[in-house]
């Protein structure tokens, strides 16, 4: 790669690519709460009305605060009732991001940033989106998350319903993200809540469903007001004992779940939930997923007791099947599905239950595409089973906003089918090229990496990628101090 701008003209294509990208990456979710990165200098303006945030009333947070906080906490509140200027801690926290910030813009412009000696991984190529400025940015912004992006998770809250979530089967993510993060000796956990750049809410939608809704005999049963009620009563514990929640409205806030209900925790509430991040599998559009502000997780099977199959599946060249899928039917999606295509064809293996004696895993390893229609949620676990299997996704779904898609490019390595074109299918996939294929197959081996659980998190792993989603979204917005 070139070290150095000497053609003006290069420099400036780059120049404005880059604005391009940062106006795609920072581009408001609601003019008034997001601030919008075009042009680059605007990072500066606050993002809520700077009146509303200060602390106004000093000494009311001494007399709240000081039971709960710490005494470092305390004496840098008194210090400013005092009259010294001390810095606050939001303005810490702040200039720290504009650091980041600063860095990702200069790598961007001088392209110097990095030593390539030191890391083991440098994201390149045509996965990534915009590959020129993209995998610098998306490199330089995740240097800068390991070097200064902290956490808090608050500690209020028992288990189960909090601190700790389900760790296998389909919702296996929410638990592993939510230990991920509390663990003792997590490079992201900040030992004090003024040192956090963003707050974590670390309760567990899939055990709040498990424990408090189950069994479930009538109808009224599936009511979601119980979910909703602890969320908003968490919420309102947190955001009384301390300053956080009121300084930001919940701007720097994240929740996280794999459960299909999540979404609905906010609903009714739009109020209270205005800047809140979530971070969803379930992340489907038409139910109010807002892909500027939320964040979409990936849904993976974690097998009881494994983080997940190791690496499976054949070369290219051994891959019998054209396309594969197998699972039970539900959602809107799947039985249009298996009415064009189960037991119609053998290039294109569609089942509802897999015949005894086949093998679903080796399967997926023996096929070239594996379909993966939404079922219940617009997410499929299929999906990373699939890159696990080396098989190229075949996404059959509406409104379903893709992992990552801030940083990778989906179209270089699964395929995108419309429900309505499902049963086109076949003509569909066999139109691809031989060599086409080849190379969406060789960019699944290598986009891999990125859904891959590791306990404990490694960088570039799934659970760094969903941090970093959640840290470009707090790059994009600054509190008023
Ligand atoms: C990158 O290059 C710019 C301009 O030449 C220079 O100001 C900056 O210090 C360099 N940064 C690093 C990290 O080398
Ligand atoms: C935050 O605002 C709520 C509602 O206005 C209030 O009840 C609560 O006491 C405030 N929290 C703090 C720490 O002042
Ligand atoms: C299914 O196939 C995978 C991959 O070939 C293999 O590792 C696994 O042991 C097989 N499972 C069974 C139950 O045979
Ligand atoms: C996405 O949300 C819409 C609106 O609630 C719903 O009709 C649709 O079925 C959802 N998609 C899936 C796959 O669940
Ligand atoms: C997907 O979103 C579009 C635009 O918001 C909407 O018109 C359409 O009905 C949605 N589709 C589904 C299946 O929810």
């Amino acid at each position: 790669m070139t070290r150095s701008f000497r053609c003006p003209a290069l420099f400036l294509l780059t120049t404005l690519s880059c604005l391009l990208f940062f106006h795609l990456i920072f581009t408001p979710l609601s003019s008034e709460t997001h601030l919008s990165i075009s042009p680059v200098s605007s990072f500066t303006t606050p993002l809520t009305n700077p009146e509303k945030t200060s602390n106004s009333t000093p000494s009311k947070h001494v007399a709240s605060l000081d039971e709960v906080l710490t005494s470092s906490m305390y004496r840098r509140i008194r210090s400013k009732v005092d009259g010294t200027k001390e810095k606050t801690s939001l303005e810490r926290i702040e200039e720290d991001l504009a650091k980041a910030r600063a860095s990702i813009l200069r790598a961007i412009q001088f392209e110097n940033y990095t030593s390539e000696k030191v890391q083991s991984f440098v994201p390149r190529g045509s996965i990534y989106k915009n590959p020129y400025a993209f995998h610098q940015l998306s490199f330089t912004s995740h240097l800068e998350m390991m070097k200064r992006f902290k956490m808090w998770s608050y500690e209020e809250g028992e288990q189960p319903l909090v601190h700790f979530g389900p760790m296998n089967d389909i919702y296996g993510i929410e638990g592993h993200f939510i230990d991920e993060i509390e663990r003792e000796g997590s490079p992201f956990r900040a030992t004090h809540p003024d040192e956090a750049h963003m707050f974590f809410l670390p309760f567990s939608v899939a055990n709040i469903v498990h424990y408090v809704y189950l069994p479930i005999t009538k109808k009224q049963d599936y009511h979601r007001d119980r979910l909703q009620q602890i969320t908003r009563d968490y919420i309102g514990v947190v955001a009384h004992k301390y300053p956080y929640w009121n300084r930001s409205k919940g701007a720097d806030h994240f929740m996280a779940s794999c459960h299909d209900w999540a979404p609905e925790i906010s609903a009714g509430q739009s109020k209270l939930f205005k800047n809140f991040i979530r971070v969803l599998c379930n992340a489907n559009t038409s139910e109010g997923f807002q892909p500027k502000r939320d964040v979409p997780l990936p849904e993976i099977f974690v097998p009881s007791g494994k983080l997940g199959p190791p690496n499976l599946g054949q070369a290219p060249n051994n891959r019998r099947i054209l396309a594969f899928f197998a699972g039970r039917v539900h959602g809107p999606i799947r039985p249009i599905l298996l009415e064009h295509w189960k037991d119609k064809d053998d290039e294109i293996q569609v089942h509802e239950k897999l015949p005894k004696g086949m093998n679903y895993t080796a399967l997926m390893g023996q096929s070239k595409f594996c379909l993966c229609p939404s079922g219940f949620e617009v997410a499929s676990p299929r999906v990373v089973e699939a890159f696990y299997a080396g098989c190229v996704p075949v996404l059959i779904n509406d409104n379903y906003t893709l992992p990552f898609s801030d940083v990778l490019d989906w179209s270089q390595f699964s395929i995108q089918i419309p429900v309505a074109k499902i049963q086109e299918i076949k003509t569909i996939l066999q139109a691809i090229p031989n060599e086409e294929y080849q190379k969406m197959q060789r960019r699944v081996l290598k986009v891999r990496r990125h859904f891959v659980l590791n306990k404990p998190a490694k960088p570039f792993d799934v659970i760094h990628m969903v941090l970093h989603s959640v840290w470009l979204r707090r790059l994009n917005f600054k509190l008023g101090t």
